[in-house]
């Protein structure tokens, strides 16, 4: 161990005598977050700045919004100050096969057929493909030709995209091609093993708790273990994002500590799946996962959100985007101002309008929402 010195180790499960796996990082190099800030009464920014970089210290951001009703768009771009702007066009979303259509305009190239009755279509079975993306739903591309998705349980798989869409492939990185299986997602049970663990965030959606560790070149799924401290914690390096002490590794594991956008320049702790927000993302995840919506995606849009509001509809749609975004973006979106949300978060700040219209039933919409925010839900 001496040659470690110097390194905090995270994660190191101890066989006696036998090994061990190793995850480092450089334990005391704290973590520099700019600050986020609305602009101060006593600024005056030169007309049209949106935002004003200040480089002294660790760097500070002052926000104001945009006037001129001509250029009401604010881009943001790091360590810079910006300037009002047109507001760019929404990209056109070019559908994949499985996907709803007007016209063949929506479809995108992969839908070789076009639009056919309100659907983009592909390859059918025993027709060729070029990849994935070009197979209509419920196949997958072997070989140059469409050919029905692995069953779970169904050995050949190499990834995902080859598996039933409720299912991803069980495969080791370094396996020999089409030897995986396909695997019910947040199936496996705690201490099971998975061929793979990812190792920055230790998730493998095949475990049911999306939680797995590395234990000597072996990885199995953890528990729904949740944070040590109750979130948001505030950090300065990932040591301070510990987990609770899994029971029977006896090690808990660490989470990202990321910049956030907030006036005190504060970085936050990632969630773990036993926290409650994150179990309410895996809760409406395991709702999709048993709908029949995703049997209407192609192999390679299973979780893509256009796909999945398509079929599965607008408000689980708005349910889910809100538990995702909390949970993969929990640091960004602690203690915005709102004027630094309205910049840097916007598409959160669109998610939970969205959410609260849908929870609030429908009911009070036209005092909760401007008519912008209105007419981009509907659509
Ligand atoms: C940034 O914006 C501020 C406020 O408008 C202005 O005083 C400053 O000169 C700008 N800096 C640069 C590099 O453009
Ligand atoms: C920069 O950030 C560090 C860590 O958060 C903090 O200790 C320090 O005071 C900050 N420096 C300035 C000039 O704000
Ligand atoms: C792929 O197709 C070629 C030509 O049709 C065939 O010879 C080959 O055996 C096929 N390979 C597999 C793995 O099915
Ligand atoms: C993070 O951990 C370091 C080292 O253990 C500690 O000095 C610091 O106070 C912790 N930061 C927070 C925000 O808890
Ligand atoms: C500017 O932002 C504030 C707070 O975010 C908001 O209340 C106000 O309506 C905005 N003004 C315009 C013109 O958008």
């Amino acid at each position: 161990m001496a040659k470690h010195a110097g390194k905090l180790w995270l994660l190191l499960f101890l066989s006696p005598g036998l090994c061990f796996t190793e995850y480092s990082l450089e334990a005391e190099e704290a973590i520099l977050c700019s600050s986020y800030t609305c602009k101060l009464s006593t600024q005056e920014f030169t007309s049209e700045t949106c935002i004003y970089y200040d480089s002294s210290g660790n760097g500070t951001y002052y926000v104001t919004n945009c006037t001129n009703v001509a250029y009401p768009y604010c881009p943001e771009s790091a360590g810079k100050n910006s300037t009002c702007a047109i507001k760019p066009d929404p990209t056109n979303v070019a559908k994949w096969p499985g996907e709803k259509c007007v016209s063949n305009d929506d479809c995108s190239n992969y839908a070789t057929k076009g639009c056919v009755e309100g659907i983009c279509r592909g390859s059918s079975i025993g027709e060729s493909c070029t990849s994935q993306n070009n197979c209509d739903p419920g196949y997958h591309c072997s070989n140059s030709t469409c050919v029905l998705q692995l069953e779970i349980g169904e050995k050949g798989c190499n990834e995902d995209g080859d598996c039933v869409n409720s299912a991803g492939c069980d495969i080791a990185t370094n396996a020999k091609p089409g030897t995986g299986v396909c695997i019910e997602y947040l199936s496996v049970g705690e201490y099971h093993r998975v061929q793979s663990c990812d190792s920055t965030d230790y998730t493998n959606m095949l475990c049911a708790s999306n939680l797995c560790a590395t234990q000597c070149y072996r990885s199995y799924c953890l528990p729904r273990l949740p944070s040590l401290n109750q979130p948001p914690v505030a950090c300065t390096s990932n040591s301070n994002c510990s987990s609770v002490i899994d029971p029977q590794y006896e090690m808990p594991l660490y989470s990202q500590c990321t910049c956030g956008f907030n006036p005190e320049g504060k970085a936050y702790c990632g969630l773990f799946p036993g926290d409650t927000l994150y179990g309410k993302y895996l809760d409406k995840l395991t709702d999709y996962l048993e709908s029949s919506a995703l049997l209407y995606c192609n192999t390679e849009r299973r979780f893509n959100p256009v796909c999945m509001k398509d079929w599965w509809g607008a408000k689980n749609m708005a349910i889910y985007s809100y538990y995702y975004t909390i949970v993969f973006d929990y640091p960004d979106i602690q203690n915005n101002q709102d004027c630094v949300a309205e910049i840097f978060n916007a598409k959160y700040v669109s998610i939970s309008q969205q959410y609260e219209y849908y929870l609030d039933n429908f009911g009070n919409v036209l005092t909760l929402l401007s008519g912008v925010v209105f007419a981009s839900m509907i659509n």
